[in-house]
């Protein structure tokens, strides 16, 4: 059974249970993160932790983040994913447990803070590289998605919505604008420019997001943060989602239009073979330094 931590201890699974008045549970009162881990080695877990230490900010919640890092390495030696390809660590902070009212608590409460470790997968090279299809669904979130909180019922609704369509992805859209993903960051390529929404309340910061426009950047390739219309999507030459568990994921078809080619463009392979290789040398730069 797997190992987690619950409130400063870790425990099988089976034996870890939070109260039912906990606030997370019945209000959704809570932030979380999920950070990759490669051959065992935390990939920009620092930013992950300081976008954790901003969502709490941003709510209110009285929690400090130290030790977390250890946390974080500790649940994968438990659980015996020091050597998996890809790893994660799922991690939620919520207010905490306090009787139920719109307010927050009057006498400060202990935060409840959870977290578990588990293997993932990318997709098969051959699937990969035919690319994936995504259907565009209202984005019906809050306004505030810049901040990471639990509360994900509509990002729920909008990848079932495209599960059920019999696509791989949803993308989301307000006002006629192409947002993001239900659980990734969303870009296009348009003659040679990678566009993404600029970082605003509509969209999460998402980490992979920021280093793929660092490494996209080091590639000499042009960059513009600006929104994309829905109108333009089949005028754009590729379009890829990117997130923690998606990494860099091509998008080669919208509501059953081809885009581009109608395979993974040159800018989306790119950019994920950089990514792969940051990933490569920061399991080698920890492996040097011991
Ligand atoms: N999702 N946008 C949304 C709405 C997200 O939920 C996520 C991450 C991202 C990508 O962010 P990052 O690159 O930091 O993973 C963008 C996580 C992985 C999840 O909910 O499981």
């Amino acid at each position: 059974m797997s190992i987690v931590y619950l409130n400063g201890e870790f425990m099988p699974k089976g034996e870890a249970s939070i109260s039912v008045d906990d606030r997370g549970f019945l209000l959704s009162d809570g932030v979380y993160e999920v950070t990759p881990f490669y051959g065992g080695v935390g990939f920009c877990l620092d930013r992950h932790l300081v976008r954790l230490e901003r969502s709490l900010r941003e709510l209110g919640i009285l929690f400090d983040t130290e030790g977390l890092t250890e946390v974080h390495h500790r649940l994968v030696a438990e659980n015996r994913l020091e050597n998996e390809i890809r790893a994660l660590v799922y991690l939620q902070v919520t207010r905490g447990v306090a009787p139920r009212t719109h307010y927050f608590p009057v006498e400060p409460v202990r935060p409840t803070v959870y977290a578990f470790a588990k293997p993932w997968e990318r997709p098969p090279e051959d699937e990969w590289s035919q690319g994936f299809t995504a259907i565009t669904v209202p984005d019906e979130r809050w306004l505030r998605v810049d901040i990471k909180t639990i509360s994900l019922l509509a990002n729920a609704l909008a990848f079932q919505a495209a599960r059920d369509a019999g696509a791989d992805d949803a993308l989301l859209v307000r006002n006629g604008v192409a947002i993001e993903g239900a659980h990734q960051n969303f870009f296009a390529v348009f003659d040679g420019t990678l566009v993404t929404h600029p970082e605003s309340n509509l969209i999460l910061p998402g980490i992979t997001r920021n280093v793929v426009l660092e490494l996209a950047g080091e590639c000499g390739i042009r960059v513009e943060q600006r929104p994309i219309c829905v109108g333009e999507l089949f005028d754009a030459d590729e379009l890829f989602f990117t997130g923690t568990t998606g990494e860099v994921r091509p998008c080669v078809q919208v509501d059953g239009e081809s885009i581009g080619s109608g395979l993974p463009g040159n800018v989306t392979v790119a950019l994920s073979q950089a990514f792969l290789n940051l990933v490569q040398e920061t399991k080698e730069g920890v492996a040097a330094v011991g």
